[in-house]
């Protein structure tokens, strides 16, 4: 498995497999692989000839130098991890901060049609800047056919896809389902960093995001958002940061129910000083 620490060397072996008519899947990932992340790729393996993961801690995506500090770093062990999926087929991206920002870390600016006020974009500012300014760049440099983003970051893989339209990028975005621990917990690097009670308790979310799915089949939208933050109150190891049902399209929250439109709803909550998101499709 061959791993790249330079753009240049990378863009130059992309090109002489693009010459004899591979196609390029890829995996953005900041590392600290998971088998939601292996998940990713193995979609990537079905579409595409090579699928290029890049592994890389982007520091202008953190609101919180903590959290940016404790961000776990595991290329060795992400690199075995990615051997077990395929040995020949996958390339390692994974650069330095100065290979790809190369002496100016500022943000570019956004605007995703309104999709960047909402939910993370309001909680965690600046941080889908942060977002936009790295897959804009990874993008441009793999050049790839298809790129595979996780549900589980749902706002971010629909920013992503209008990056990608409103700068008329040759790539595919594709969606890819979230993947859970046995006990119903979306797989997260952050998982690694809760002490035991926490990560006992943490299933309390997804186990809430089915019962308010089926709770919005027959109330409001404003109902089971309080039922939600109620059933939170009585939990005393999470705290909820936000739950909402949002159009998928416009991720505003709903205010009266369509029969027309799909929504999802959103939840972020905190396990100790550790943060969670998660999210399910209601209709
Ligand atoms: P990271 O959190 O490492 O996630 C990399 C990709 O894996 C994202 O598309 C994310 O949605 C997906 N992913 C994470 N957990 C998942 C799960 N349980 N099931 C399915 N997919 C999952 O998201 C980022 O990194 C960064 O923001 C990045 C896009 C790399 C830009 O820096």
């Amino acid at each position: 498995m061959k791993t790249f620490h330079k753009k240049t060397e990378l863009i130059k072996h992309l090109d002489s497999l693009r010459a004899s008519d591979n196609t390029i899947g890829f995996v953005p990932t900041m590392g600290a692989l998971h088998n939601g992340h292996l998940s990713l790729v193995e979609f990537g393996l079905e579409d595409a000839d090579v699928v290029v993961v890049s592994i890389f801690v982007n520091p202008t995506q953190f609101n919180n130098a903590e959290d940016l500090e404790k961000y776990p770093r595991t290329l060795e062990r992400d690199a075995k991890l990615l051997k077990t999926v395929s040995n020949t087929k996958i390339i390692i991206y994974a650069p330095s901060v100065e290979d790809i920002y190369e002496g100016n870390t500022v943000s570019e600016q956004f605007t995703f049609d309104g999709l960047e006020h909402e939910m993370e974009g309001a909680f965690r500012p600046g941080h889908f800047d942060g977002v936009g300014t790295i897959v804009k760049r990874l993008l441009e440099i793999v050049r790839p056919d298809f790129a595979y983003f996780g549900q589980k970051d749902f706002q971010q893989l629909q920013i992503v896809k209008k990056l990608v339209e409103l700068n008329a990028l040759p790539t595919k975005i594709i969606g890819c389902p979230i993947f859970r621990a046995d006990d119903g917990l979306a797989m997260s690097s952050r998982n690694e960093r809760l002490k035991p009670e926490y990560r006992k308790a943490a299933p309390f979310i997804y186990k809430t995001l089915k019962e308010a799915k089926q709770k919005f089949g027959t109330k409001s939208a404003k109902a089971v958002t309080e039922w939600v933050s109620k059933q939170f109150k009585k939990q005393a190891l999470l705290e909820l940061e936000y739950f909402l049902i949002a159009d998928v399209d416009t991720l505003k929250p709903v205010k009266r129910k369509s029969t027309k439109k799909s929504y999802r709803a959103f939840i972020a909550a905190y396990a100790d000083d550790i943060r969670l998101i998660d999210n399910i499709e209601l209709n």
